[in-house]
């Protein structure tokens, strides 16, 4: 079975190919390198064109079974000064590379969407039927793709899975994939940075928070632990489902959990700096993830520590290499 990875020389979908890969499924992919890293897609036959490139989306589309598509736009804070930026990528590009598949005759995709299309939820954790109310232009282009499969999938028997992330995090246990964006907002890989004097210090947004500690609680998944879930998404949607579903572990940990993890397990101090609370963001985002462990059979298996350690190696090894590609 032949898969087209979108976005597969990005952070997760460098990791749900090689996953695919040692599967034994065929692995193409398709990458504008916007945000990707050629080196991410080293082993694999790579096209580079956009997700708006229909001709391009035709050539490839005739010789895959599938489509898991991870191209996308995902800086929240962007998203709300650049809204336009997000609604051309993430919507006109991701109906345009929808309507390909349409097109195409696939019928079968996965697609990356995200916790943010919750907005503020009411509760935690969260389950899959809290009404959807994203907060910001990111989580509303990802939501109008929820609702055009939704659509599609009624309309044309395109059977889809939209599987709505929490934190993803962590680096392939070989050493050779691992997250880098440019530039760095998330956790974890930002307080490397500071450990390693290429940022002042670590930003903590906000410590007054009802939460234990004060600071805001998120649900850490690590990156293969998603590519695995999308591995069986592939099998569920070859029985003819359809589902959106959470991938997270159901456990929450504060920021200042998790600088004390990256402390313990790295061996060095993370200089941290109190700064004002983020526009829009909530106290609490923990997934209820049971409802992709029944349909899947899948649950995250790998802890805190296994996510700070794989990410600390693949940082120490690689990420100063991969900024210059
Ligand atoms: N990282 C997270 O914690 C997280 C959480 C929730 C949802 N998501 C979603 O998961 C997906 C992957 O995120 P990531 O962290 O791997 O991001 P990433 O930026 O590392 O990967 C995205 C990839 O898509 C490519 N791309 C972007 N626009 C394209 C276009 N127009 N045509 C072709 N390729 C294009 C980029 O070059 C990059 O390789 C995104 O859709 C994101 O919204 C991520």
């Amino acid at each position: 079975m032949a898969i087209l990875v979108v976005g597969g020389a990005g952070y997760i979908g460098s990791h749900a190919a090689r996953v695919l890969k040692r599967r034994g499924y065929e692995v193409i992919i398709y990458d504008n390198l916007s945000t990707g890293h050629m080196a991410l897609a080293e082993g694999f036959e790579l096209v580079v064109a956009d997700i708006s490139d229909s001709a391009s989306l035709a050539k490839v589309l005739g010789r895959v079974d599938a489509v898991m598509h991870f191209a996308a736009h995902a800086y929240v804070g962007e998203s709300v000064v650049n809204p336009r930026k997000y609604f051309q990528n993430n919507v006109l590009g991701g109906l345009t590379l929808l309507h390909a598949v349409l097109d195409s005759g696939v019928r079968k995709f996965i697609f990356s969407s995200t916790c943010a299309v919750y907005g503020i939820p009411a509760r935690v954790p969260i389950t899959e039927d809290t009404p959807r109310s994203p907060v910001n232009p990111y989580g509303i282009t990802k939501l109008a793709l929820e609702h055009a499969l939704e659509a599609y999938n009624h309309a044309y028997g395109l059977r889809f899975v939209s599987f709505r992330y929490f934190n993803a995090a962590g680096a392939d246990e070989d050493g050779r994939a691992g997250e880098n964006h440019i530039p760095e907002t998330h956790l974890i890989p930002s307080a490397f940075e500071a450990i390693r004097g290429e940022r002042p210090s670590l930003e903590i947004y906000g410590d007054d928070y009802p939460t234990p500690d004060g600071t805001c609680i998120r649900d850490y998944i690590h990156v293969n632990d998603l590519a695995e879930a999308h591995v069986l998404g592939l099998e569920y949607l070859s029985q003819g489902n359809s589902a959106k579903l959470n991938l997270g572990t159901g456990r929450g940990y504060s920021v200042r959990e998790i600088i004390s993890t990256i402390e313990s397990v790295t061996g060095q101090r993370v200089p941290t700096r109190i700064s004002p609370r983020r526009e829009g963001d909530p106290a609490e985002l923990v997934a209820d993830p049971r409802r992709a462990e029944t349909l899947l059979r899948w649950r995250a298996k790998r802890s805190l520590e296994e996510i700070v350690a794989t990410a600390w190696n693949w940082a120490q090894q690689n990420s100063a290499a991969l900024k210059r590609t």
